[in-house]
């Protein structure tokens, strides 16, 4: 894994907004793993500014998110869908039917899992997928203890997990309990992935993904098994390494 050291969030944003962009430049059919939460939110203003000023075009590319929460519709605010239409793909030259998210409100989600995975094998997989970090070590929504073998898969929260996201939220209780999310071997899969790290409440969780052993305890640590992994992180997230 290559480590990038950003000065704070904005120039973590920058860093790794400016890779996208050459990346999207090189190959413009080139498809891209997103996710949200707090994190990308600085990526993907800095892609929607580029993309004002300097043109570049997403008119080729296809994107897949890596989760959704179970019984929010895409017209729902704290949808992950609803988030990538207002946070970037709004904003952008992007086709909307060349954008995945799962689809949280269906009637059977576990079909859905399998349509989702079934849909990244047709499309022969990501090329560049975009990660961050929960504290407790989840990528995607795979809490700890998830097998690495898991593909798609509709998960439970933790309750952690849903009290950190709760600020997006007017309570606590509003936070779905369940989500679908890319499993640890479908986010393997991608050819390239970039983790974005940034905060000292995210200082603990880099320190473990660095120092302690591949254990499915912490699913981050399996980004150690796979050939491409850059981390961009902040030096208040790097600041628990020194
Ligand atoms: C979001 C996702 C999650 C978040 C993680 C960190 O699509 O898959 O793994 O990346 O929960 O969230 P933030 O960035 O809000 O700290």
């Amino acid at each position: 894994m290559k480590i990038i050291e950003a000065t704070d969030y904005k120039d973590m944003s920058k860093i790794a907004a400016d890779y996208i962009i050459q990346k999207v430049n090189q190959s413009p059919k080139i498809k891209l793993g997103l996710a949200t939460g707090g994190t990308p939110m600085g990526i993907y203003s800095n892609l929607i500014a580029d993309h004002k000023k300097n043109g570049t075009s997403y008119q080729a590319v296809t994107t897949f998110n890596l989760d959704e929460y179970v019984g929010l519709s895409g017209d729902n605010p704290n949808s992950y869908r609803y988030y990538m239409n207002d946070n970037l793909f709004n904003h952008i030259d992007i086709q909307k039917n060349n954008t995945f998210v799962p689809r949280g409100t269906v009637g059977d989600v576990v079909k859905e899992c399998e349509s989702y995975e079934d849909l990244l094998t047709k499309h022969k997989g990501i090329d560049l997928q975009i990660l961050g970090i929960g504290a407790n070590g989840h990528i995607g929504f795979n809490e700890p203890g998830t097998s690495f073998h898991s593909q798609t898969h509709v998960v439970q929260l933790a309750p952690s997990t849903r009290q950190a996201n709760a600020r997006f939220f007017s309570s606590l209780e509003e936070v779905p309990t369940k989500a679908i999310t890319m499993g640890i071997a479908t986010i393997m899969k991608s050819k390239e992935i970039l983790l974005l790290v940034s905060g000292e409440v995210k200082k603990e969780a880099l320190k473990r993904l660095l120092t302690e052993n591949v254990d499915e305890k912490f699913p981050a640590s399996v980004l150690k098994n796979h050939p491409c992994v850059t981390i961009i992180a902040d030096k208040a997230a790097i600041a628990g390494l020194k």
